[in-house]
């Protein structure tokens, strides 16, 4: 334990410990249960190939997304338009920033969940009262000029090559976004223009070797809380999905990402389409890189259900709300498996 009291950051402190220092144990009813998950295939994650998206077979594709969206709520794509390079070079450098000496890596260190561009630990903790077994950076990426001057220049490629992966995530996102709201039976840009001037933000997420990983989380079950996340993982297991009440793992796949359904697009669907839960677990032999993208709106938008979806059947299930205010209670209320949605329900007619 004495240890935990010296560093800031988790992975200064995992090389030197054989056992889980006693902050990150789970209670014994909220451990992982490593044994009892199941390993998806197509049938159980469905995979999408976007290839002709833009072509005559743009409806069918939608349709796919539509399901994947009200029956899954994540979903994988391939054929997704961006190139390996691109991928492999961000996936390099975050490799190489968990790797700077703990001073180089400190320079960016911050505790305030609002700051734009931060490195940080477990998930608040502020709030918390057990750890993850995760360090992370979290920045801001657009619009890009106006953060990427905060973001770590070491290593040097830092900021070119998360600037061109996140620029191309964008449009990735974007096209999805129109494929989602025509799913939903709205007009192609409804959901983009609903969004006021947009967000985008990632994580580099840092998942070190654990020594006791069947009694920690590296993230513990949680819904995301943009619109949508697309989720990079690297070769190795961990992310873990909560289906007809059992987790199962999603394994990595080559050249797929993973697309999930984040509380604000089910608040716009109206409950139709899902945030589902998810969590990240550990493992003694290997660390793990996984870099999501949130895409969210703005802080100032203002987010509620798409009229076209209301009617006497589907009545309205959250009240309308700031993406600001909602991002504020999600760091602050830590994260739960109730979905931070519950606090804007509408009460019941
Ligand atoms: C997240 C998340 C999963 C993973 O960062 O919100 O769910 O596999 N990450 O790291
Ligand atoms: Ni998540």
């Amino acid at each position: 334990m004495a240890a935990a009291a010296t560093k800031l950051l988790l992975t200064d402190l995992a090389s030197s410990i054989d056992r889980v220092p006693d902050n990150y144990i789970r209670p014994e009813a909220d451990r992982p249960n490593l044994i009892e998950v199941e390993v998806s295939d197509i049938s159980s994650i469905p995979l999408i190939d976007l290839q002709g998206l833009s072509g005559p077979n743009r409806d069918d594709i939608i349709k796919q997304i539509g399901q994947a969206c009200q029956q899954d709520g994540f979903f994988q794509i391939k054929n997704h338009g961006i190139p390996e390079e691109v991928v492999q070079a961000i996936l390099n450098v975050a490799r190489e920033f968990f790797r700077l000496p703990e001073s180089e890596r400190l320079k960016n260190y911050s505790e305030d969940p609002l700051k734009t561009t931060r490195l940080s630990t477990s998930f608040n903790i502020k709030t918390e009262k057990v750890s993850n077994w995760r360090d992370f950076l979290r920045f801001h990426c657009y619009p890009l000029e106006e953060y990427v001057h905060e973001w770590p220049t070491n290593p040097p490629s830092f900021r070119k090559e998360v600037g061109e992966y996140c620029t191309r995530v964008r449009e990735l996102v974007l096209k999805l976004l129109e494929a989602i709201s025509e799913s939903l039976g709205l007009e192609r840009d409804y959901i983009s223009k609903n969004l006021g001037k947009h967000g985008q933000h990632m994580a580099m997420n840092y998942y070190p070797p654990c020594p006791q990983p069947e009694l920690t989380y590296g993230l513990p079950g949680h819904t995301d809380q943009g619109l949508i996340t697309i989720l990079l993982q690297d070769d190795v297991p961990g992310l873990q999905v909560l289906r007809d009440g059992k987790w199962v793992a999603v394994n990595p796949i080559p050249n797929t990402f993973i697309v999930n359904i984040g509380d604000q697009m089910q608040a716009i669907s109206n409950d139709k389409y899902k945030s589902i839960i998810h969590r990240a677990v550990v493992n003694c032999d290997r660390e793990r890189i996984s870099i999501p993208t949130f895409y969210c709106p703005s802080p100032e938008a203002l987010i509620g259900p798409a009229m076209g979806l209301i009617d006497h059947e589907h009545p309205v299930v959250y009240r309308s709300f700031t993406y600001e205010e909602y991002y504020q209670k999600f760091w602050n209320r830590g994260l739960r498996t109730e979905c931070c949605l519950d606090i804007f329900k509408m009460p019941l007619a």
